[in-house]
């Protein structure tokens, strides 16, 4: 049986019941969810004694000029989902709950407690969605003190926000271990994302080519590490993509070949690099429509 809970209360109350002894596995999410969300939770249960789920669309990580209201909400195919899957808790708060205070859109009119990691939160993602990690980071820490799992999960598909996280936590020397869990993709390589839901099938077929650009350059720099330069990774990404680009499918905001730890970008490539990228698709069907996917690959 899944419990379902909505205020801090409850589910400090259930926690209660396993104070120390039991593992607590946390899967915080924002609903609409699919095999991605699914991987960890899966994760979790195969870890851990019991497996909590949050679902909350967090306000404070959206800007004032993103999809906060449009954001898909599938509460009901959710809830079924989490309950096939075995989870124990469901913790599904109002905003009110998470931010007492309230939280207007407006980040001038912002009060409270709000946790920055700054440097990692400054790059990449950060530099379109200045106050994004700042928010994810506020609400996540919020999610451990309310819970206090043993191990929470999150996906690579996020590979930013894990880095986040996971300093936030050792700095801040949260007693909650984070694990990373691989990218779940479509069978022609689309990495899975509540977000796809915007696009039209043709628009999905299209989007495959993001994967492609960014194997690409995986396969380049794992057979070639020692002569590889970023120009010619970028190359070979543009190369792929460049017909979607000249069609009007796809606007680039960024391809990044970055450092693993401090999401620097690299010259040379003998450490871990992340190539990851940010590209607006433009939906086929309704051409008023962008919708911008992220992507990556660890190499
Ligand atoms: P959401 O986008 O719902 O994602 C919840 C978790 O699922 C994140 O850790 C994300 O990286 C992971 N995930 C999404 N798509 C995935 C895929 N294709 N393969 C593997 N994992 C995938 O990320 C958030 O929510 C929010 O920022 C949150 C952490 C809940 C804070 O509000």
């Amino acid at each position: 049986e899944m419990k379902v809970v909505h205020t801090i209360a409850e589910v400090r109350q259930w926690r209660a019941l396993f104070a120390g002894s039991a593992k607590i596995g946390f899967v915080p999410t924002m609903g609409c969810l699919h095999e991605g969300h699914a991987s960890l939770i899966k994760q979790s249960k195969q870890d851990n004694d019991f497996t909590v789920v949050s679902i909350f669309v967090n306000p404070s990580q959206f800007a004032p000029t993103e999809d906060l209201d449009q954001y898909p909400r599938t509460m009901d195919a959710d809830m079924t989902l989490l309950k096939s899957l075995g989870v124990d808790l469901l913790f599904a708060p109002t905003a009110k709950v998470m931010y007492p205070q309230g939280i207007p859109l407006d980040v001038e009119k912002q009060r409270g407690p709000f946790v920055s990691v700054l440097g990692v939160s400054e790059m990449l993602e950060g530099k379109t969605r200045p106050n994004f990690f700042r928010g994810v980071a506020t609400v996540v820490l919020k999610f451990l003190n309310i819970i206090t799992p043993t191990v929470a999960y999150f996906g690579q598909k996020d590979i930013q926000q894990f880095v986040v996280l996971n300093t936030m936590c050792n700095e801040l020397f949260v007693n909650t271990t984070l694990i990373m869990m691989p990218i779940v993709r479509g069978t022609e390589g689309l990495a899975l994302s509540s977000r796809n839901k915007y696009l039209c099938d043709e628009s999905l077929q299209i989007a495959n080519n993001l994967y492609r650009g960014l194997h690409a350059a995986e396969t380049m720099l794992t057979q070639q590490r020692a002569v590889c330069t970023r120009e010619s990774l970028l190359d070979t990404v543009q190369k792929i993509w460049q017909p979607f680009i000249d069609q009007g499918d796809f606007k680039v905001d960024y391809v990044s070949f970055a450092d693993w730890t401090t999401l620097e970008e690299v010259n040379k490539f003998d450490g871990k690099v992340i190539i990851s990228c940010a590209v607006y698709v433009k939906d086929r069907k309704d051409t008023t429509r962008v919708v911008r996917l992220i992507d990556n690959v660890v190499v």
